[in-house]
């Protein structure tokens, strides 16, 4: 970002306040932000805003007698274009061509190779009316990026898509979209969440994964260039709203083995952080187990029965082309449970967390974790987001596909 010429066009949507923190944000991170405005926007913020966050001037005058060339000089500045807010009107004019004001002309200046990202914001009704759904379809195939709307309550007071996402979303849209692509090319399952193996109708046995380290692993890949099938089993985590992350969502152990199974062959990595129950009762029951009225020391038996090893069969299938890298959760002797784990599984390498510390493996948003190669090597690593554990897990698995397979 350090650097970065961003050009962010605000156009006339009730969230035009917002951008004031996008550019803020950008411009903090270290990014060279000119703020060209419509003038619907100057009727709902004031330029002036723009012009203190960014320290750079602000444009909305095509017609302005000192300035020759606005349009040239804005298009000619930009590494990057967010339009955020992106109006109806304003979609539609780019998507036509039309140039009738300093930002619409600037769009039509761009070099071609300058990236460009709009953040549509409306209401529902017209982000869903064919033009609208036309328009974005039309700007999509000459390569603009759509930031997706979220839900939520509108301006308007209607509930609904069409919310400009928070400053920091969009923010973390460009950074990643200007994140170097190395994982290009490559598709990698990703497997997230804690099976849940049915007792009866209504209850079942699970463990506390909260699918977030997956989730990380996920959001990271993709954010590298990869294609990614995230694999989860059930999460409160909403799905990933990103074209490069297929979610497909299991439950139970068997559910995870026959979608994992089925994927393999054509990815290119493997990440298994689910955490899958290595066993499952041998009779589901219909309906709901009752308790007996008048036996309150009454026990029932529950027979558990081995689930596959989803992990063991993989490695059994490899090719060598293909890189399988397990998690391992563990309290105690985390080295050798780890490499045991490595050799019985056939894998590349294995990251294990001891999930007995606080801080570390279910349910937070850190983890503490050593990653164990095959050559007898380690990385400890410290205290960490999951998301930078993430990038961390990808540096490595990004040497081996440089480097070629060891196994
Ligand atoms: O989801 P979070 O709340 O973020 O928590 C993250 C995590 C603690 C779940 C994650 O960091 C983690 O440690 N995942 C692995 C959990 C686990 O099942 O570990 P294990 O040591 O029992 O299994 C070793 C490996 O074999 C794992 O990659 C596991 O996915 C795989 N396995 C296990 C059993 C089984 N039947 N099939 C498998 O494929």
């Amino acid at each position: 970002m350090e650097g970065k010429k961003i050009l962010l066009g605000v156009t006339g949507g009730i969230a035009a306040f917002k951008s004031i923190s996008v550019a803020s944000l950008l411009t903090k991170l270290g990014a060279n932000v000119r703020v060209a405005m419509t003038e619907s926007a100057m009727k709902l913020v004031s330029p002036k805003n723009f012009h203190e966050v960014t320290k750079n001037p602000v444009t909305h005058d095509l017609w302005k007698e000192t300035d020759l060339h606005p349009h040239i000089d804005l298009a000619n500045f930009a590494e990057l274009v967010l339009i955020a807010p992106a109006t109806a009107n304003f979609i539609a004019k780019m998507a036509h061509g039309i140039a009738d004001d300093l930002l619409s002309t600037t769009m039509l200046a761009l070099k071609s190779n300058t990236p460009v990202l709009i953040a549509p914001a409306m209401n529902t009704r017209m982000l869903e009316h064919p033009a609208t759904r036309k328009n974005l379809e039309i700007l999509k195939s000459r390569g603009v990026k759509i930031i997706e709307p979220d839900s939520g309550l509108l301006a308007c007071g209607d509930i609904g898509r069409g919310r400009l996402p928070e400053p920091q979303d969009l923010v973390e849209f460009v950074q990643n979209f200007l994140r170097k692509k190395t994982l290009e090319g490559k598709q990698i399952l990703i497997t997230a969440g804690g099976t849940r193996e049915r007792l009866d109708s209504v209850r079942f046995l699970g463990n506390p994964s909260s699918g977030k380290m997956g989730f990380a692993l996920a959001e990271e890949s993709a954010a590298r260039g990869a294609d990614v099938v995230l694999l989860t089993a059930p999460t409160f985590l909403s799905e990933p709203r990103n074209e490069k992350i297929k979610t497909i969502r299991v439950e139970s152990a068997l559910e995870m083995h026959d979608a994992a199974i089925r994927i393999f062959p054509n990815v290119d990595a493997v990440i298994m952080t689910a955490a899958v129950a290595d066993f499952r009762p041998s009779k589901v029951f219909e309906g709901k187990i009752k308790k007996s009225k008048d036996n309150p020391d009454e026990k029932i038996k529950i027979e558990l029965v081995r689930n596959p090893d989803i992990l063991l069969e993989l490695g059994t299938r490899k090719t060598p082309n293909q890189v399988l890298i397990g998690f391992a959760a563990e309290m105690n002797d985390l080295e050798t449970y780890a490499r045991d784990k490595i050799q019985r599984k056939n894998l590349d390498f294995i990251v294990a967390n001891d999930v007995s510390k606080s801080d570390a493996g279910f349910a937070v948003d850190t983890n503490i974790a050593t990653i164990f190669f095959r050559d007898d090597s380690k990385i400890d690593l410290p205290l960490m987001e999951k998301s930078e554990l993430a990038g961390k897990i990808l540096d490595q698995l990004q040497k081996i596909f440089e480097g070629g397979n060891s196994i």
